[in-house]
């Protein structure tokens, strides 16, 4: 375990953005993470913790110490014909985990989450979902290392809190815990979900009739590239902002002036607006600030065109957000952590 000073972030996060950190360390076993603990390093600057970098936005060097987890391992704990347990270690890439339980055939809505970026011990951070499916319909506890005592504590799925992108992590004990293993647990028995977005006409469309979890999988992973810029190719973050949940009579008054307003139900009382749409409807669809830009087809997401800085980034989201709210009087929320 070796603390790396002046290390340049850029290839460690989807924006592309090209910020520096003071002092960068990788951890690989979970001992390291004692060690860490125990540097004047560690004492004495503020830290972040790493996964993938797809969840984030750079909008200055870091002055501090940046733990990239790399903890490795997938154990299958059950498997039978009702369900499967897995344990997976943090530092899994979240796609690779998705692959191997589709072919080992363990379902359970873990094929509808093929492709989102990076690493399994961030997903519990924002619940991650897509498709019909977040990760609390799959969960059953996390182990998490407590930074101040050192101590590891197990968090049930009641304890972490879940919401839309939401758990506790974000919230109450933002930046108290390092998540260094996850357990899923997929019910087999559970019918497979087609009915969420494109996807039942994607199948439809490449005529297939015998619906297995791989071609949910594969069906999933054509929907988001064709919608998604890769960030190999396009710095990106994915959803820049959540999607709001407004309460059902400002709904209902703004769908009398826009009735073409789409709409999606969610927690009791509230409505879910699509934020692609709000932002679309502002006119942002495709435009190019600077270095940035929203992506031609998809407006909830903000591209890096190579050399935007996050400051540049952050100008545009802010933008974005007063036009929103000046049109629609909807406040738009960053799903992406400003960092
Ligand atoms: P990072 O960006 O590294 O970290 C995110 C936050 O979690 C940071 O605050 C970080 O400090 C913290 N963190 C990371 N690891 C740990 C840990 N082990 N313990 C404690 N804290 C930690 N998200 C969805 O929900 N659904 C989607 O469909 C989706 N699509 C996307 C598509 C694209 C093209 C991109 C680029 C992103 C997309 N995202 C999506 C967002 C992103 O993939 C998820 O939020 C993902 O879980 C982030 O993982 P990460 O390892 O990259 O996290
Ligand atoms: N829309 C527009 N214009 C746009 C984009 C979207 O009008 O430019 C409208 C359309 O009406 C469309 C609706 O928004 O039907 C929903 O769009 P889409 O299906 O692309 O999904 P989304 O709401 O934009 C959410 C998640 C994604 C997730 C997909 C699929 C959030 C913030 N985003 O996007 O998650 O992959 O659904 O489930 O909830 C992420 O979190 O980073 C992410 C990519």
């Amino acid at each position: 375990m070796t603390i790396l000073e002046n290390i340049s972030l850029q290839p460690y996060n989807t924006f592309g953005i090209a910020a520096k950190a003071k002092y960068f360390v990788e951890i690989n076993h979970l001992d390291e993470l004692q060690a860490i603990r125990e540097t004047t390093i560690f004492k004495h600057n503020e830290r972040l913790v790493l996964g993938g970098g797809s969840n984030m936005l750079l909008c200055k060097d870091f002055d501090g110490l940046v733990i990239k987890i790399n903890l490795k391992g997938i154990s299958l704990l059950t498997d039978n014909h009702e369900k499967a347990i897995l344990k997976v270690a943090a530092g899994e890439v979240w796609h690779e985990l998705v692959i191997f339980c589709v072919n080992q055939n363990i379902g359970g809505g873990i094929e509808n989450m093929s492709l989102i970026p990076g690493c399994v011990g961030a997903s519990p951070m924002q619940n991650i979902g897509a498709y019909g499916v977040e990760i609390k319909d799959i969960f059953k506890e996390l182990t998490a290392f407590h930074i101040e005592s050192g101590a590891l504590h197990t968090f049930n799925k009641t304890q972490c809190e879940f919401g839309y992108r939401e758990s506790v992590f974000k919230r109450k004990l933002k930046g108290q815990y390092i998540i260094v293993e996850v357990i899923f647990e997929l019910d087999k028995t559970k019918p497979t979900n087609t009915s969420y977005g494109a996807i039942q006409q994607t199948l439809d469309e490449a005529g297939i009739k015998d619906i297995t979890i791989k071609e949910i999988s594969k069906a999933v992973c054509a929907i988001r590239q064709s919608k998604l810029p890769d960030p190999k190719v396009l710095g990106n973050a994915g959803s820049f902002f959540k999607n709001p949940e407004i309460q059902n009579d400002q709904f209902q008054k703004l769908h009398l002036e826009y009735p073409q307003m789409p709409s999606f139900p969610t927690i009791e009382g509230f409505t879910k607006v699509p934020a692609g749409w709000l932002i679309e409807q502002c006119g942002w669809k495709g435009k190019v600030v600077g270095h940035t830009g929203v992506h031609k087809n998809q407006a909830l997401v903000l591209v890096n065109y190579g050399e935007a800085t996050g400051e540049e980034i952050k100008k545009l989201a802010f933008d974005i957000i007063e036009s929103v709210k000046v049109k629609f009087g909807i406040t738009l929320e960053n799903e992406v952590n400003f960092i």
